[in-house]
């Protein structure tokens, strides 16, 4: 369901009536955390198919009215981006990849017969947004402004059809580190259970995709773990991510491996970006499945040197231990490897504007 040409839309403003006192809001800074605390404001946008999108709005964050018949609350017509924003060393503020995560926005909107939204104008909503609230930039150490755009059917109406109408939103939430455990390296457990199959969702970043991984993480949790990794739908064999993350594998030839996209994964903007840095870091990057028989013997033999996961949220986390019913393996020594901390500060150092962006990566919005 393409939409025409980008209209010119004007966004009105509602300043937040009450918006949270300096006090408050340095409190947050301090310690944000991951996803619990939000700024003052948030962007609307509707759509519909008589009126294509319209009233873009930005406005106090808080509460929005659905009707009950809204056809997301039945049948899950919904999806989601995350991105930073990060407040760089000369006082501005970059945004890292936002038309990457624009351009997948409209895949995902594809996929769940969603309407699809210009990309320059989901880039200019994120934009506002993060300008509205510039003052929401945590003051810890790797924090940064998390955005998350999002876009449910909000029609009213039982039927089982791609819905008519859509409201896209953009929420902002000041974060810090996403594991809260504060350990240098991620344990996790292989789940059971699938997340994607073969013509399925896996590719889109779709709600009802994590709702489905929520008894596999908490299963994950239940056993003391931080994560939970998926295996293919079809053997049960091979690798494909974790709940929130793609996943690296680092070898003693100094190869780097990472599952392909194979239409079960979601394309990640870091994984992509990681594929480019180590490249020019001289590494041989294959995108080759890779399966956990194997993993667990190449980490016995000394083959594999490190794991590691990357997302937004996450950005380049090592894995230390896995484990399944088996029993458990450990990956290196246990803790960050070499590799792992160099493409992590690669990475870093551009999103923060401190390394030359060669890629373009950086949009500077301040
Ligand atoms: N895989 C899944 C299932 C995710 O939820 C995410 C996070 O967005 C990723 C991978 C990593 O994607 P990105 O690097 O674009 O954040
Ligand atoms: C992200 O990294 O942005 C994610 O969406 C992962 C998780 C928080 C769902």
């Amino acid at each position: 369901m393409a939409t025409t040409a980008a209209p010119a839309l004007r966004f009105t403003r509602v300043p937040h009536p009450a918006p949270a006192t300096a006090q408050v809001r340095a409190e947050v800074l301090a310690n944000p955390g991951f996803g619990t605390k939000f700024s003052d404001h948030m962007v609307s946008i509707e759509w519909t198919e008589a009126e294509g999108w319209h009233k873009a709005e930005i406005l106090p964050y808080g509460p929005i009215a659905l009707d009950p018949a809204a056809a997301v609350l039945h049948y899950a017509q919904e999806i989601f981006e995350g991105l930073k924003a990060y407040r760089l060393a000369d006082g501005g503020i970059a945004l890292f990849r936002p038309e990457a995560n624009a351009a997948r926005f409209n895949a995902s909107a594809r996929r769940l017969a969603m309407a699809e939204i210009p990309e320059d104008l989901f880039v200019q909503a994120v934009e506002q947004l993060v300008l509205t609230d510039a003052d929401w930039f945590p003051t810890v150490e790797g924090g940064s402004l998390y955005l998350r755009p999002f876009m449910f059917a909000s029609e009213a109406f039982l039927g089982v059809r791609p819905a008519k109408a859509y409201r896209f939103m953009v929420i902002a939430s000041p974060a810090g580190n996403y594991f809260k455990s504060g350990s240098p390296a991620v344990s996790i457990w292989v789940s059971d259970y699938t997340r994607a199959a073969p013509g399925g969702t896996g590719a889109a970043k779709c709600g009802g995709n994590y709702a489905a991984s929520l008894v596999p993480t908490a299963e994950a949790f239940a056993r003391g773990h931080d994560q939970v990794l998926f295996l293919d739908a079809a053997e049960h064999k091979w690798i494909e991510e974790l709940g929130g993350m793609n996943l690296f594998f680092a070898f003693d030839d100094g190869s780097i491996l990472t599952p392909p996209l194979s239409g079960t994964i979601l394309p990640g903007i870091t994984r992509e970006s990681l594929i480019a840095l180590a490249r020019e870091e001289g590494l041989t990057v294959r995108e080759e499945r890779y399966s956990l028989d194997q993993w667990r013997a190449d980490a016995a033999s000394g083959k594999l040197v490190e794991t590691f996961a990357c997302g937004t949220a996450a950005v380049v986390t090592p894995v230390g231990k896995v484990a399944d019913h088996n029993g458990e393996f450990v990956i290196g020594s246990g803790g960050p490897g070499q590799l792992t901390q160099k493409l992590r500060q690669r990475l870093v150092s551009i999103q923060r504007g401190e390394a030359e962006d060669t890629h373009g990566w950086v949009r500077k919005i301040a």
